[in-house]
């Protein structure tokens, strides 16, 4: 097996913020519920003639360039959403023929904040066996446009934004370990019921409010600190390597208690956890994308460094990668 490792990153978040102050006037909320509930401030949101792609192909380029590659250099392309474009086609494809990158391969997956992760695990696969050599990997997301604007339990929580990073092979580090979970049963806690084929769109689903994001948060929260301490610490002993080895947590940022907690359950201070959930709120698969770039751009991640993924969510799906930088 090749080793794989992440040679360029990206990100972009549209230019439109959403204040706690802003949400104020729109439900019955405050700025200090919000930021001592959640720890974020405030979110960016699309334009009006923006959407999942438009957003995953700026944050690809930004990738491509980091890297040194050229669109044609692709040959896998995978884009982790819940809010593609449209049913079908895959936002990759949309991506592929955007970027003008013939010979790649292009397919979405669906594992919601825990989305950057699998696919980054995907591509390590496919590379690693020598099926492809270079390949894209964008977490892109428009969450406002499945965000209940009246519902004050959810509509504090997301934002819209992406993340791409490139991944090839390397002589040395690289993707260490990845650790993969789920939990079927649980589907209830976190989902979209309307406009798929169980409950196909019409005015009655809109009527009921189905095709909006329906959450019951306080139990998401306790298995997201379980699920990603558990990832973490699985990613970990198969990478023979100990939570003290830990340079840089970069996790989905859902809600800066959850992130203490796990912290706090790894035996990790609060500082070794990256953090920019306070600009941004969740943005699913594009939340631990975006960190990922950003942390490395700040100067956070450096060569020989230890890195953690570490991400939970609708599902149920978690899942950890551990990197040697
Ligand atoms: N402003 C003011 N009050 C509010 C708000 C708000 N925006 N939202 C809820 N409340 C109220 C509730 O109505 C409730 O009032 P009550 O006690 O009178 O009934 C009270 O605040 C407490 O509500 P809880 O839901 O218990 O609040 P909690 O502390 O659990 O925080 C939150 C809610 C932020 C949603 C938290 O539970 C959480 O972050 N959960 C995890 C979410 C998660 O990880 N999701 C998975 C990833 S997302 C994905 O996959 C797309």
């Amino acid at each position: 097996m090749r080793k794989v490792g992440i040679i360029g990153v990206g990100k972009y978040l549209p230019a439109r913020v959403l204040t706690n102050a802003d949400l104020a006037k729109m439900v019955d909320t405050s700025d200090e519920w919000i930021t001592t509930r959640t720890g974020i401030k405030e979110r960016r949101l699309v334009a009006k003639n923006e959407a999942t792609s438009d957003l995953a192909i700026k944050a690809a380029k930004a990738a491509l360039e980091d890297a040194k590659l050229k669109p044609k250099d692709l040959d896998l392309i995978i884009v982790a959403t819940i809010t593609p474009d449209m049913q079908f086609p895959a936002v990759a494809c949309i991506l592929q023929n955007a970027l003008s990158a013939k010979d790649a391969v292009c397919f979405d997956i669906s594992a919601a904040c825990a989305g950057f992760v699998y696919a980054v695990t995907i591509a390590q696969n496919f590379i690693a066996t020598g099926a492809y050599n270079n390949a894209l990997v964008v977490g892109a997301e428009v969450l406002s446009s499945i965000t209940d604007w009246q519902d004050r339990n959810t509509c504090v929580l997301f934002g819209d934004g992406a993340g791409a990073a490139v991944l090839a092979p390397v002589n040395s580090g690289g993707i260490l370990s990845s650790y993969l979970g789920n939990d079927g049963s649980k589907m209830d806690l976190l989902m979209l019921p309307g406009g798929g084929s169980r409950q196909p769109a019409s005015h009655q689903t809109i009527d009921k409010r189905l095709h909006y994001i329906k959450m019951q948060g306080n139990e998401l929260f306790k298995i997201a600190v379980m699920s990603m301490s558990e990832a973490a610490q699985r990613a970990l002993k198969q990478a023979g390597l100990k939570c003290s080895d830990v340079d840089l947590v970069i996790p989905h940022q859902a809600n800066v208690r959850i992130l203490i907690a796990v912290a706090k359950k790894l035996g990790l201070p609060k500082d070794k956890i990256y953090l920019n959930i306070e600009k941004y709120g969740n943005m699913s698969s594009a939340s631990t994308a975006t960190a990922l770039c950003e942390a490395v751009k700040e100067g956070r991640v450096k060569k020989g460094d230890i890195v953690l993924l570490d991400a939970f969510g609708a599902g149920l799906v978690w899942g950890a990668c551990v990197i040697e930088w």
